[in-house]
């Protein structure tokens, strides 16, 4: 296991960064600034939000409660956690994590129950109260399931489930677009302690085997088609594939999500059928406060995708109050989490957090452009949408299609704008509080990770009267104390600085481990800086603490929002035969956020075209992985710049890509430094 070396993560800041630069230069951006810090913010903060802490009388604003947060977590997650979920059994003592070993425990043995606490607990008060909006493909055909409905479902599935010999503790492998059925699913495996690990439904069959075989899955769950964009994905025929490379499988539940006849194997079962045989009340089971309730596989910097672990109510408590505070939702509002549930904001601002609060959430299976552009907007004009929460890359794309596509639509239901996933660029920001919100409604930045489980970094936590800055995360979430620290670990202090973004106390939302591998979970997070959580991002602290994202430091992209290893992109084109070498590097781009950069060496002897080796090198992408994880642009190349000891200098890879050739720093510790003007050569070429 390669562990990341210090010193090396500063010079990698990379892409972001200098969109960040330029941003600290816009007018508009120094005019915020001076405008904040000339007015005396400083609002007082109604605490009412929180009646937990109405007995302490010394709490007075926001930073009070933060203070709190940070200085009795105790207190303040265990009132929290009492209040906000239903226990079976409570817990005797809140905490007993120690970062300087990645050891994470909450709410030690308290029994709990996740489906008892998104569903059953509503059902008397709110049973016909709409749980989930499922917004299809064609506009207009949109679906409501009450929480009574899914109750049922979710009864009925876990049924299904342990009649078939799924038992507490199996994984089950679910690869199925958002939708009711996938929300079902993930809770009934909850309800009987089963595991769910969600694949994005957009992974091809080989990405889902990986997934499946690590985590060694006896159970699918899945459908039959999906239509997204107008066009029909055959979910099953990837289904099939994946599971003749996977013999831990022992049975694949088959949904009709598309009302058409499939061919059937021996392992399939007809979800639907199976449902209506069984009973209607599935027992829920009390697990531990600290078993696995999900794992989800998310990219790191080397070749293989990990299954982040999260618990029962560390994560549960965190999903359940960032999604009220750093959203203000209130009751009766519809929220509309545009992400797909195959990702950690589906998990947590798509199902969790959201029926945790009995709230009623929207299922987007659709895409930002079908049938146009004004796609997003009819939907919220149509569903009366009062929360939107969606990436900065979908915003880039529906900015530049113009704004009277946005205008057509009545967005006046709309109250707040969120954003995650990438730096959200000045101009998306303006945009989306502009022409969007018509400066109406709150942007709201957020930054957080599939690890962290919840929000960390978000303006206005609870905070109905703070200022809001563009385009940065700005302020930390209860309970989250950030830390930027420079090469050598030191701290960065004061509030110009920039350095590693890190967490230096414990949150309930922090992910326990990695699925198999735990050594990798400390290796990862929590050895690159003793005693602190690692983030593998860097960050700016402006005047007045506020944070502002830098973007990755180490080798992780994030392509549209979502995060791909260089290692993965590497280790897929590598296996084409006539390939000898790649590096695979990060780019700029306008719309994704960060393009792919791929540099090839080819083997001596190969004949075939450079255009015929790209096409096919995209298509082994594609099909390895997924369509996002294509290279925007293929160099073939003699060479990579390497040091004598062979290391490839990525930093040279970068500024070719980025067209940034003029500083490429010392290239004298090359083993043959004629390469660089022949890879720049090269570059000009095919730009
Ligand atoms: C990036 C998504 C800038 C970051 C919830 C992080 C962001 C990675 C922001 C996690 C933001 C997320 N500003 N960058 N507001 N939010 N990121 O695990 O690089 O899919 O490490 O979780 O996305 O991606 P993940």
């Amino acid at each position: 296991m390669a562990t990341l070396k210090l010193p090396v993560f500063l010079s990698k800041v990379r892409g972001p960064n200098a969109t960040l630069q330029k941003l600290l230069q816009t007018k508009s951006f120094k005019n915020a600034l001076h405008k904040h810090f000339s007015s005396k913010n400083a609002t007082p903060i109604s605490t009412t939000a929180f009646p937990e802490f109405d007995s302490l009388t010394n709490l007075n604003c926001h930073e009070d409660l933060y203070k709190l947060s940070l200085e009795r977590p105790e207190l303040f997650w265990g009132k929290l956690a009492r209040s906000r979920l239903k226990w079976e059994k409570d817990f005797h003592t809140v905490q007993d994590c120690d970062m300087t070993q990645g050891k994470v425990n909450w709410f030690l043995d308290g029994k709990i129950n996740a489906s008892v606490n998104c569903i059953d607990r509503h059902l008397v008060k709110y049973g016909d109260r709409i749980a989930l909006i499922w917004e299809k493909d064609e506009p207009g055909s949109q679906e409501y399931i009450t929480y009574k409905q899914l109750s049922e479902m979710v009864n009925r599935l876990s049924q299904t489930l342990l009649n078939h010999g799924v038992i507490r503790g199996d994984r089950v492998a679910i690869y199925l677009p958002c939708s009711p059925i996938a929300v079902a699913a993930m809770l009934a495996c909850t309800r009987i302690g089963a595991i769910h690990s969600v694949v994005f439904a957009g992974f091809s069959a080989e990405a889902l085997s990986g997934r499946i075989l690590d985590a060694q899955a006896e159970t699918v769950i899945t459908a039959n088609e999906e239509i997204r964009g107008g066009k029909t994905i055959n979910l099953k025929k990837h289904v099939d594939e994946a599971v003749a490379k996977s013999p831990c499988v022992k049975r694949v539940f088959v949904y009709k999500l598309i009302d058409r006849e499939i061919k059937m194997n021996k392992l399939d079962i007809p979800l639907e059928k199976a449902m209506s045989e069984s009973s209607s009340k599935c027992q829920p089971t009390a697990m531990d406060s600290n078993d696995c309730l999900f794992m989800l596989y998310t990219s790191g910097s080397t070749g293989k995708p990990k299954g982040v672990a999260h618990s029962h109510g560390g994560y549960l408590t965190y999903a359940a109050v960032t999604f009220k505070h750093v959203f203000d939702y209130n009751e009766g509002e519809i929220f509309g989490c545009l992400a797909d549930i195959g990702w950690i904001t589906g998990h947590s601002y798509v199902v969790y957090g959201p029926l945790l609060n009995g709230a009623t959430t929207v299922l987007y299976s659709s895409t930002p452009t079908y049938p146009d552009q004004g796609r997003y907007w009819e939907t919220v004009e149509r569903l009366k949408i009062n929360h939107l929460y969606t990436a900065p890359t979908a915003l880039r794309l529906l900015l530049k299609a113009g704004d009277s596509w946005v205008t057509k639509y009545d967005r006046s239901s709309l109250r707040k704008l969120g954003c995650v996933g990438e730096p959200l660029n000045h101009e998306a920001f303006e945009w989306y509080r502009d022409v969007v919100g018509e400066n109406k409604s709150d942007v709201i930045d957020t930054w957080w990770q599939t690890e962290t489980g919840g929000i960390c970094l978000t303006p206005r936590p609870s905070n109905p009267g703070a200022e809001i800055l563009p385009a940065m995360p700005m302020r930390p979430f209860f309970g989250i104390d950030p830390v930027l620290l420079d090469a050598e670990g030191k701290e960065v202090v004061g509030d110009d600085a920039t350095g590693a973004l890190c967490i230096r106390k414990p949150w309930p939302g922090m992910a326990y481990t990695i699925y198999g591998d735990h050594n990798r979970f400390i290796e990862t997070y929590y050895q690159p800086f003793k005693g602190f959580y690692f983030s593998g991002d860097g960050a700016h602290r402006h005047p007045g603490g506020y944070y502002q994202i830098t973007g990755r430091m180490d080798d992780v992209l994030n392509v549209s929002g979502h995060r791909l290893g260089t290692g993965e992109i590497e280790n897929v084109m590598d296996d084409h035969p006539a390939v000898a070498e790649t590096a695979v590097v990060g780019f700029e781009h306008d719309i994704k956020g960060e393009g792919i950069y791929a540099y090839i060496i080819l083997k001596d002897e190969v004949t075939d075209t450079f255009e015929k080796i790209s096409k096919e090198l995209r298509e082994l992408c594609k099909s390895r992985l997924a369509s996002y994880a294509q290279p925007d642009i293929i160099q073939f190349t003699p060479g990579l710049p390497k040091t004598r000891s062979g290391k490839i200098m990525r930093r040279i890879l970068r500024k070719v890509a980025a067209n940034n050739t003029d500083d490429l720093g010392d290239i004298s510790t090359l083993a043959d430094p004629s390469i660089v003007q022949e890879i720049i050569n090269n570059h000009q070429k095919i730009i």
